[in-house]
């Protein structure tokens, strides 16, 4: 496909993951590089949806370690269990945190952030191979729309 996205920007949010995923797909579809993908990926996502920061950690030598990513910079290194991204990752499941001040041990990487959700990347083994994490500046923008659009998307991240 043409490197260039065709997304309705009038359309509600849901319309609009209907018509990003599957050019994801076309994207991704038969590169191997997964720094490639997820670079496209985190591109892809801001430029939809202009949340404040979008981006990856991948899981190295038992830390979480930070990926591409579109935003302002990031903390580089989260432990297994530390902040959003940390539980997501020990628990095996997606966390949606609509005030980060009401989520004990959350990471400020920036005081900007105050909504966030962090989906796991599962490998073939059923693995957590990292995060997909979203920050936003507002309260009102994540829920679980969200989350189950960028579930999907996760899924489509190791091929
Ligand atoms: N807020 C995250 C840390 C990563 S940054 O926000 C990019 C957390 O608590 O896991």
């Amino acid at each position: 496909m043409a490197e260039e996205l065709k997304i309705n920007a009038a359309a509600d949010k849901e319309a609009r993951y209907h018509e990003l995923i599957p050019q994801l797909q076309a994207l991704t579809e038969g590169e191997r590089d997964l720094t490639a993908n997820m670079a496209n990926i985190a591109a892809a996502l801001k430029e939809v949806f202009g949340w404040w920061w979008v981006g990856f950690y991948l899981v190295k030598d038992n830390e979480l370690v930070l990926g591409p990513f579109q935003g302002p910079v990031a903390c580089t290194r989260i432990a297994s269990g530390r902040g959003v991204c940390g539980t997501a990752w020990k628990e095996r499941r997606s966390i949606l945190v609509p005030d980060v001040n009401r989520f004990p041990g959350h990471i400020a990487c920036s005081s900007a952030s105050v909504s966030e959700i962090v989906v796991p990347i599962f490998n073939r083994q059923q693995e957590v191979a990292g995060v997909l994490d979203v920050d936003s500046e507002r309260y009102d923008v994540l829920d679980e729309t969200d989350v189950r659009f960028l579930e999907e998307i996760a899924g489509i991240i190791i091929q």
